[in-house]
């Protein structure tokens, strides 16, 4: 267990916030695999603050996946602490997040948000003063190693941000020009939990029991958060989960388990979403969970063809009968 300022969480396996994934209905499978803390894909300060509709409609949740943070992205003082209000206010969620790590250039360069923030300090401490005095519950901040190779920052900004009131940091252990590449560094993380008392969540490349375990160990952070890990394979909170809490070591799902997922996955999705934009993001999530499967090429041909859910279950039914067959 750990916690987040008031905020008690039951372990310390945290979901990464995904911009297209970490929706309602996968946060729902996420925590049905037993997650602490879910992080929500984030959503643009400018966004709340005209009212967009698609970004409200992506402040949706439902109870049963507190404790929730909610990330917001933007670039100033005024309107990150406008929207923060105003999601506090529409969603309530347990934990507000301040995005300072996306390297997506929209987000970085051209709005000057994300992981852009990191090259001007006064204004993370201007930032997380502000939104932190506006809002009444926990503010996190999730970070990248720095901007770039020669500008590694993560302990300085760690620091204003833990004197500025934040209740915890997130450190992806990469530069903003690395973007997914390379490996992450797991010595900046340790030198930033080693620098704030305030609780540290290390992200970056875990996969598996070793992967978490060396995360943990190595940086002595307080917990750890998983992305692209988790793509596809939901199963691995619920391996995490079980190991840290006796070190049982569960067994992989089977072929059936992840095409039932895929079932149950797009059930989620279709009550939170209209088929046609369900059946969108299903194809991906498919592509995912069918990944090492034999045969299933094909399958994903088909499945990026299909406009319709009846459609898409007919070809996993048969997929899922023609692997029987075959064993
Ligand atoms: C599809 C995708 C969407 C992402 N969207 C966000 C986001 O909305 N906010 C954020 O802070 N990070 C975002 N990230 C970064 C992840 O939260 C995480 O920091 C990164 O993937 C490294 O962790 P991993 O190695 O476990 O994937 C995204 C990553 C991916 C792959």
């Amino acid at each position: 267990m750990f916690k987040i300022g008031n905020i008690e969480i039951k372990n310390n396996i945290v979901l990464a916030p995904m911009a297209g994934v970490c929706n309602s209905a996968f946060r729902k499978i996420i925590k049905e695999m037993g997650c602490g803390l879910m992080y929500a894909e984030m959503v643009s300060d400018k966004g709340m603050i005209y009212n967009s509709k698609k970004t409200k409609e992506m402040l949706y949740f439902e109870e049963c996946e507190r404790p929730i943070a909610q990330q917001i992205f933007g670039s100033d003082k005024e309107s990150f602490t406008k929207a923060a209000k105003m999601v506090e206010k529409i969603m309530n969620p347990d934990i507000i997040d301040i995005n300072m790590g996306c390297p997506v250039p929209k987000v970085a360069i051209k709005s000057q948000a994300g992981a852009s923030l990191l090259k001007d300090l006064d204004k993370i401490r201007e930032i997380v003063s502000s939104v932190v005095k506006s809002v009444s519950v926990p503010v996190t901040v999730k970070i990248r190693s720095g901007w770039d190779s020669s500008s590694i920052n993560a302990i300085e900004v760690a620091k204003i941000v833990e004197d500025a009131g934040a209740s915890a940091i997130t450190v992806h252990g990469r530069t903003r020009s690395q973007g997914y590449s390379g490996v992450a560094d797991l010595d900046i993380i340790k030198k930033v939990k080693e620098s704030v008392s305030i609780p540290v969540i290390g992200n970056g490349d875990i996969v598996d029991i070793e992967s978490a375990k060396k995360m943990l160990s190595y940086t002595g952070c307080d917990a750890i958060m998983i992305g692209r890990g988790v793509l596809g394979n939901p199963w691995l909170i619920k391996k995490l989960v079980t190991y840290f809490a006796d070190g049982t070591i569960i067994n992989d799902p089977s072929f059936e388990d992840k095409i039932k997922m895929c079932f149950h996955h797009l059930d989620y999705l279709m009550k939170q979403k209209c088929e046609k934009v369900a059946v969108l993001e299903m194809r991906s999530h498919i592509a995912w969970y069918l990944k090492g499967i034999p045969h299933s090429q094909e399958v994903k041909n088909k499945i990026f063809k299909a406009t319709s859910k009846e459609e898409i279950e007919k070809i996993l039914n048969n997929y899922l009968k023609e692997i029987k067959n075959s064993l």
